[in-house]
């Protein structure tokens, strides 16, 4: 992700038209030094969105929207911010200054984006040319995809055959690198330089991010019987799956307004949906609903609703997402929960029932709080006295979750409501919930306040031993995700130096080096090397997944934090074992001074570095 620089987006604003810019997107009239027009965020008749050039901003009287032409840009295109930056630089003719000591754009994003391109042609061109195609046609036509949709959807087939991306790329090494990286092809075992494509005799769809490129493929089989039915693109430098939703690219392009969002869970539910005109809708690929979907889905609407199959894994997720979603609600954001009838998902009702009914389903789903209710109630006794305890307990510390305190007042009083309690008692259980769960995070805290004060992630101690190893699995967790982050070449080498000063260190150390080598290394790639030892490379994939998600400028501090916290816990221990080994009153102070002695030397060494 480039960084762009900071004076550049502080200036930016003063060298646009914002009369211009807003203008393209919603007709503006004069009217004295400003401009007005009816808001594009709320229903009006008359017009009460005004731009005020000489103040380069925006503001509606009506529903209280108001900023620069940057908010402006974000909110109406549904656009990240720095997509908005370059939205608005791009249409101003103006080029955008990255910052220039921040790790520079890659030049390898540009051919893999490139080469994804050319795949996504490449298979496309087979579901109309190959001579195996009409199996798939065919299927495709059963599940009711017009061939318009499969247009819309860039749907195409990777040709059974083991080696029909390697023949074609195979005489330029860097394109083969390129798939590699890409995970297009997979390294035979224990054959160097020999390799097989990933997706064979299958229907293929590509992944695009929101900008529209393609990131990655998912592929699904055409019998029942082979397997596994989905196969999809493992994580690369271009596609995470923590952070991408498919089908939003095609959400944003196909609907004009996006009041609410659809989150399902399938390729082929968003391809039904959108088949029945149904277009605000994008899939999570594979994976349960993070933190980063949160923020991508609130950004492009107002309301999501969670769309699960009634059976008892849609049930979890289900819960599993109303955790997720806890953290993230604010002012202005609604959460809903659809869950199907047993056996049905959105492609199946869809196709039985109209796009009508199936949009009264959408309008008629579950708010939030009535499903955490609802569910909470299932899971213990009731109608006892101890169930209604449990209750309580377990809907306090769900409520401890809620940061937006008119949402948490509002869950506080339903939960009263529900088991006939009132508020003041339902906020007392709140209340003994957190200093449970403080008293057990408080150390936590002020160990890594003092360590690290302007640490965001607050999820490790190192107060034991357990934790320490905790530390040592954060560490090698942000750097299988995110290798970059140990190949700064100034820190490099000191960072390797005190990871191998650390105990145990030595898988931590190995893939220090390895990144090193290569910073964009995919996290397949990375791990390759200890698929020989079974143990390691299965904790290894464990850790390749982060829980909680952090991005790469938050996953490079919780890195330095780690490393230090570790430092930090060996000294202690090994200072308690001297002081605790001296037998006498000299010894002891012999002890102290020279534990003083190497403090002033480590003090001394980082003034003069
Ligand atoms: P259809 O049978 O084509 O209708 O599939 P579906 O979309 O109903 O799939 P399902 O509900 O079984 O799975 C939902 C999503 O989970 C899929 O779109 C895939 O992204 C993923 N998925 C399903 N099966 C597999 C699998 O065998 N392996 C992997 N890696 N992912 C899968
Ligand atoms: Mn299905």
């Amino acid at each position: 992700m480039p960084f762009i620089d900071r004076d550049f987006i502080n200036d930016l604003p003063n060298r646009v038209d914002i009369v211009g810019l807003i203008n393209k997107r919603v007709a503006l009239k004069k009217a004295g030094k400003d401009y007005k027009a009816c808001c594009p965020f709320h229903e009006e008749k008359t017009p009460s969105f005004t731009v005020v050039p000489t103040k380069q901003i925006y503001h509606c009287f009506g529903c209280g929207e108001s900023g620069g032409i940057i908010d402006f840009v974000m909110k109406y295109d549904h656009l990240s911010f720095v997509e908005a930056i370059e939205t608005v630089a791009g249409e101003s003719g103006i080029s955008v200054v990255y910052d220039q000591t921040a790790k520079p754009v890659d030049k390898r994003f540009k051919r893999y984006n490139q080469i994804m391109s050319e795949l996504n042609d490449f298979y496309q061109n087979q579901l109309k040319s190959s001579s195996e195609k009409n199996k798939v046609v065919s299927y495709a036509k059963k599940r009711g995809i017009s061939g318009s949709i499969a247009k819309r959807f860039e749907l195409g087939f990777a040709p059974p055959g083991w080696t029909n991306l390697f023949d074609q790329y195979s005489m330029n090494e860097d394109s083969v690198q390129d798939l590699l990286s890409m995970g297009m092809i997979v390294p035979k075992k224990d054959k160097k330089d020999d390799y097989y494509d990933r997706f064979r005799n299958r229907l293929m769809f590509p992944i695009h991010n929101a900008k529209g490129s393609v990131i990655g493929f998912g592929g699904r089989v055409l019998s029942s019987q082979d397997n596994p039915k989905y196969l999809n693109s493992p994580e690369t430098p271009l596609f995470s799956k923590s952070k991408e939703l498919y089908g939003l690219y095609h959400c944003r392009k196909f609907s004009r307004k996006i009041d609410s969002i659809l989150v399902v869970e399938g390729y082929m539910d968003v391809i039904a949906l959108h088949q029945h005109g149904i277009t605000n809708v994008v899939a999570t690929l594979g994976t349960a609903t993070t933190p980063a979907h949160l923020q991508v889905l609130s950004r492009s609407a107002e309301t999501i609703v969670f769309c699960f199959d009634g059976d008892k894994a849609g049930r979890d997720a289900a819960w599993k997402a109303l955790k997720t979603s806890l953290p993230s609600i604010t002012s202005g954001l609604v959460i809903k929960f659809l869950i199907l009838p047993q056996g049905e998902d959105p492609d199946t009702l869809i196709n039985k029932e109209s796009a009508k009914a199936f949009n009264s389903r959408i309008e008629g789903a579950q708010t939030l709080s009535s499903f955490l209710i609802e569910h909470i109630k299932s899971k213990v006794p009731f109608d006892t006295i101890e169930g209604k305890t449990l209750f309580l307990e377990k809907s306090a510390s769900l409520i401890n979750l809620v940061n937006y305190s008119i949402y948490r007042q509002q869950l506080i009083e339903g939960i009263a409501h529900a088991i006939g309690q009132n508020i003041i008692q339902v906020e007392k259980a709140v209340e003994q919930s957190k200093t449970q769960n403080n008293q057990f995070e408080s150390t936590i805290k002020s160990q890594q306040n003092k360590l690290n004060p302007g640490l965001v992630n607050k999820t490790i101690s190192a107060n034991s031993h357990s934790s320490v190893k905790n530390l040592m699995s954060r560490m090698i967790s942000c750097v299988i995700n995110y290798p970059s982050i140990v190949n700064d070449p100034e820190t490099t080498s000191v960072i390797e130096e005190r990871a191998r000063n650390l105990p145990k260190s030595e898988v931590l150390v190995e893939l220090i080096r390895h990144a090193q080598v290569e910073s964009d290394l995919s996290k397949e790639a990375l791990l390759l090397p200890y698929k020989g030892k079974e143990r390691v490379y299965l904790r290894l994939q464990e850790l390749s997944t982060m829980e909680p998600f952090l991005s790469e400028f938050e996953a490079k501090e919780e890195f330095g934090y780690a490393l230090t916290a570790a430092e930090k816990y060996y000294e202690r221990k090994s200072t308690k074992a001297s002081i605790l080994s001296a037998k006498t009153h000299d010894e002891e102070k012999a002890v102290m001074q020279s534990i003083m002695k190497s403090k002033l030397k480590k003090t001394n060494q980082k003034k003069s570095s």
